[in-house]
């Protein structure tokens, strides 16, 4: 089975904006799902300059889907649904 792979974005603007308590995820995932899921930090995703005026940051990619104005509630949801469970 291919591995989830999610990108918690570190960049300034997406820190700055709620991003600093996604680093949350970067314990909890590999606690929560083992080796099933492969999570790392990542520079600006690009998605704050497309959108600068009315940005959702802080942003998180979880294999190619952008969560918006994510959460760890969010972020984990869409983990568990890529897994299949809910
Ligand atoms: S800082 Fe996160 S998308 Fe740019």
């Amino acid at each position: 089975m291919e591995k989830v792979s999610v990108k918690v974005c570190l960049g300034t603007t997406c820190f700055v904006m709620g991003g600093a308590n996604l680093q949350e995820l970067i314990d909890i995932i590999p606690r929560k799902y083992g080796d099933k899921v492969e999570v790392s930090g990542s520079q600006c995703l690009g998605m704050c300059s497309i959108k600068w005026n009315y940005s959702k940051a802080p942003y998180v990619k979880v294999d190619d889907d952008i969560i918006e104005e994510a959460t760890v509630e969010k972020v984990l949801d869409a983990v568990s649904k890529k897994l299949g469970q809910n």
